[in-house]
């Protein structure tokens, strides 16, 4: 097929406006190959032929006609996560939720049925309540570390989805992934799981035969706090359903964020090397604080007590602590005294951060509610930055001197 010439269109570009519009563009494919995949910002793309624009519409030959339906920044990013999670595929979202969204949709229908954790991002499970709820589709929450409850729940309701984090949010509880999987396969249930907390470097889902894993890749993968989006990645026989769903749902990631989030991944190892090392450097600091109550932290159990999930020995980024005998105001002054870790409502940046869950992902429960949940009044979650940990301990320090001794 000959390919488009373009090589007059500089003789025609003859009226000042007309020069301005198009000068310059859509240059003759470059003979050379950049070494950083370009952001590609056009909203559709210029074929060769008809016939050629046909074919790609028609999904007969590989191509992009319009960033809703693909798009090639946006594609090195899918290209590189499915690399990192070991799928067949990925397909890149607006945002982690979206990438929940679609992920859940491509397995259920009205009248199926779901089991997920009870330690789900509170917006997950407010997605399965409330929109899945609303669609005919039906959630049983369970506590996925209760293996006998899980296939006692499994074969009364016969899902068709399984669907958990490897690591949770707030308190890092961390799933056996194997055992879950073996229990969702005897009931022809689907596995999905959210890899945020853990990321592919601590943890592959894939490795234990999960069919989907989700990322919000504005935490971790993305890593500097400047790129809301998501992806799933699966097997080569979902990804193109996905993909219309996104076509049709517009969820898509922008080729910017993408680029973005492209970027991040690269530095994902070092980063995440460097939070994980701070992380546990803090949570066995504060366990000696006498202003903490109780600490959480994968890597302060030994490590047979946990699920053979994990890679190396990194445990993750994210420490969640009790200060002894702290409300609402205490946590409070401990928030205002902070001043290199950052209180903000996110996690996985270069920046520590801090949040207060009874006043953020949790707030929507009544107390009791959280205390059943674990979440106690003076719980603090923490995601460990790259800063140098030294300054993080005399931070947090100081913070802790100014919260008032338990009366
Ligand atoms: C574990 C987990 N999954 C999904 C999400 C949703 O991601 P996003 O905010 O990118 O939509 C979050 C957000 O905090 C999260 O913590």
């Amino acid at each position: 097929m000959a390919e488009r010439d373009d090589s007059a269109a500089p003789r025609l570009l003859r009226g000042f406006t007309t020069r301005a519009v198009h000068a310059g563009e859509r240059p003759q494919r470059p003979d050379f190959t950049p070494t950083v995949t370009p952001i590609y910002p056009s909203v559709s793309f210029l074929a060769d032929d008809p016939e050629t624009q046909d074919a790609v519409f028609g999904g007969e030959r590989e191509g992009y006609v319009y960033t809703r339906h693909g798009n090639p920044t946006t594609r090195a990013l899918e290209i590189a996560v499915a690399a990192l999670e070991e799928t067949e595929d990925a397909v890149a979202f607006g945002s982690g939720m979206a990438a929940l969204l679609a992920a859940i949709l491509n397995e259920v229908q009205a009248g199926d049925r779901v089991v997920a954790s009870r330690d789900l991002y509170g917006a997950t499970q407010a997605l399965l309540g409330n929109v899945f709820g609303t669609l005919g589709v039906h959630t049983t929450f369970i506590d996925i570390r209760d293996l006998d409850a899980v296939q006692r729940t499994m074969a009364e309701v016969r899902p068709r989805a399984l669907l958990f984090e490897t690591i949770s949010n707030p308190l890092v509880r961390v799933a056996d992934i194997p055992a879950l999987v073996a229990i969702a396969r005897k009931h022809r249930a689907r596995t999905i799981v959210d890899n945020t907390f853990a990321t592919p470097l601590l943890v592959t889902p894939a490795r234990f035969g999960v069919d989907t894993v989700v990322h919000s890749t504005t935490k971790y993968l993305g890593g500097h706090g400047d790129a809301t989006g998501g992806v799933v990645a699966t097997t080569r026989d979902r990804a193109p359903e996905i993909t219309e769903l996104t076509k049709l749902t517009g969820a898509v990631l922008g080729p910017f964020e993408a680029w973005l989030t492209l970027r991040g991944v690269k530095t994902l190892s070092l980063r995440m090397e460097r939070q994980c090392r701070n992380a546990a450097a803090l949570a066995i600091w504060l366990t000696e604080h006498p202003r903490i109550a109780q600490v959480y932290y994968p890597g302060l159990a030994p490590p047979a007590d946990l699920p053979p999930i994990f890679s190396g020995e990194l445990r993750g980024g994210i420490v969640a602590f009790d200060i002894a005998g702290a409300g609402r105001d205490e946590v409070f002054c401990f928030l205002r005294a902070l001043r290199i870790c950052l209180p903000v409502t996110t996690l996985g940046d270069v920046y520590t951060m801090v949040l207060y869950p009874a006043m953020s992902t949790h707030r929507t429960l009544l107390p009791e509610e959280r205390a059943a949940a674990g979440i106690g009044d003076g719980l603090v979650r923490l995601s460990a930055g790259i800063e140098d940990v030294a300054d993080l301990i005399e931070d947090l320090d100081r913070a802790l001197d100014c919260v008032p001794p338990p009366r």
